[in-house]
Parts: C-alpha cells; structure tokens; sequence
C-alpha cells in the first residue's frame, strides 16, 4: 500500500436486493451478457441515437406513445421472446443498421433494463458484456473511484455468464493498473469463476441456463454474437434517462464536472 486508500470493487449477483437509494451517487457497471448487455451495445454502435431503458410494458408503452412514431421503436422480451406490438425484440442480430439508425429505441427486458433503471441515480452507470469489455475495463481505470457491478443474472439470479464477465473485468483490470483493490467476496468469487470458466466463452454460454433455453427457442445464433470480446468497442452510459455512446470515458466526478484522469500505469511497466 502506497497510504492511498484502496477502490472498493463489488460484485452483486442480482439487482433484486438492491434499492435505488442505496445505488444514489455511485459507480455502477451493469452486465446482461445474454442478451440486454449485448444488444445495448449492438444498437448504438449500429447508429441508434438512445435507448431508453425501461422496467415495465406500461412505461414503454407510456413513453413511446408520447414520441414521434417515425424515430422511435419499442424492442424487448418477455421469457426471452419478442412482446407482442413491439417492433423489436432482445436479439442482437434484429439491431441492424438498416433498422436502427437514427432510431430512438425504448428498450424493455427482464432482467438488464430493471438493473439500469434501478440505477438511475447513479453518479456514472455504464453498461455492456463481452463484446465491449475493454472499454468498461477502461472506464473504471480511469475512474479510480469505488464501483459496483451489477450482474443482471436470469430471473433476478444468478446466471454463469454475467458473473464469468464481471471476473473477467475485474481480473483484467487488476493486470491492467496499479490501484490497489478490495475486493467483496462476490467480486473474489466472480474472478475465480473466470479463471475456471472464461477461457472459452462461446463454450461457457453454450452450457450456461439461459443460453440452453436461448438455443432452445431458435436465439442459439445469439450466443456467438454475445460471446465475441471486445467486437463491438463502444461504451454505452446513462444520460439522464437514456443510454448514449460516450466519447471517451466521459466520467462524471464529484463536484467537478465531467473530466477525464489519466490511465494509470500498467505495473511493472
Ligand atoms: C434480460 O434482460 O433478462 C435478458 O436480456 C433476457 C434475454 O432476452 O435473453
């Protein structure tokens, strides 16, 4: 120890325990690597202009229909199939391009859009999975402030792929810089899970729950595009009430405003 005080990372398997009070003011990664996570990233990075999380068919339904139909697209699931009157449903592979850009999208699932909105006074909530890993391990480097990871998990529990993500992170970020961590036991657990669970990922979805009942009801395609580190480098992030890409890490701090803090060094290095 340096006599600095150590960043505390915590890991929580569920956001069903958790409280928006208790989640006011902090640093917050949300992961739903099947499929919210993904598809959040896949949206953006294709050209959709926000996504607007939400929690319940009401609220989307409420919001939408106070938009102008011409931009704006509902998309979600219920048990993992497409709410009927939605234009879209969970699947990475529907958030193409052509369907998409410019696009405003109210976006509801089971588990990963309920986390984000559970987080919604966050000081910083960002949000992603496999494929844009780097950029939240990026992010909390340059952050060096205390974090929580919410694992949105399946059915408000846990599920294999977001914790193996969550120790992905967690375990890269450690290599990556000279902070010194602590680590709660979920965040310990989660980065062993990696070590065990994380060499080969397309493998781990494939065997997870949600990725056998994915396979089962035709979204088996899902689990490659899901799996892919790092293929969609961009960092989704909470804007008020919706999730935009941020240029650069785009950190909030306190009392200061949005400014950056330079990535600090590798050790050894
Ligand atoms: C969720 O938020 O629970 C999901 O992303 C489920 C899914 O559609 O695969």
């Amino acid at each position: 120890m340096t006599g600095t005080l150590a960043v505390k990372a915590e890991v929580c398997f569920s956001s069903l325990r958790l409280e928006e009070l208790q989640l006011k003011d902090k640093n917050i990664v949300v992961l739903d690597v099947l499929r919210a996570g993904t598809s959040v990233a896949v949206a953006l990075s294709n050209g959709a202009r926000e996504i607007i999380p939400v929690n319940n068919i009401e609220s989307a339904v409420r919001i939408a229909a106070g938009m102008s139909g011409e931009v704006t697209l509902k998309a979600g699931e219920r048990n993992a199939k497409m709410i009927e009157g939605f234009h879209l449903g969970n699947s990475p592979l529907e958030f193409t391009p052509e369907a998409v850009r410019g696009k405003t999208i109210v976006f509801l699932t089971t588990n990963g859009t309920a986390a984000v909105v559970k987080g919604r006074h966050a000081r910083n909530l960002v949000v992603g999975g496999f494929v844009n890993l780097s950029r939240i391990v990026d992010f909390l480097a340059r952050l060096r402030e205390d974090f929580i990871v919410i694992c949105a998990g399946k059915e408000h529990a846990f599920s294999m792929e977001d914790a193996v993500c969550a120790g992905r992170v967690l375990n890269t970020l450690d290599a990556a810089t000279d902070i010194d961590f602590a680590w709660n036991d979920s965040a310990v657990a989660a980065m062993s899970l990696d070590r065990i669970h994380g060499r080969a990922v397309l493998k781990m979805l494939k065997n997870s729950d949600h990725g056998r009942y994915l396979a089962s009801i035709g979204h088996g395609a899902d689990l490659k595009v899901c799996a892919a580190t790092d293929s969609v480098p961009v960092l989704p992030k909470l804007a008020g009430t919706v999730l935009k890409i941020t240029a650069g890490s785009a950190l909030s701090l306190p009392g200061t405003g949005a400014r950056e803090r330079p990535v600090p060094k590798k050790r050894g290095s």
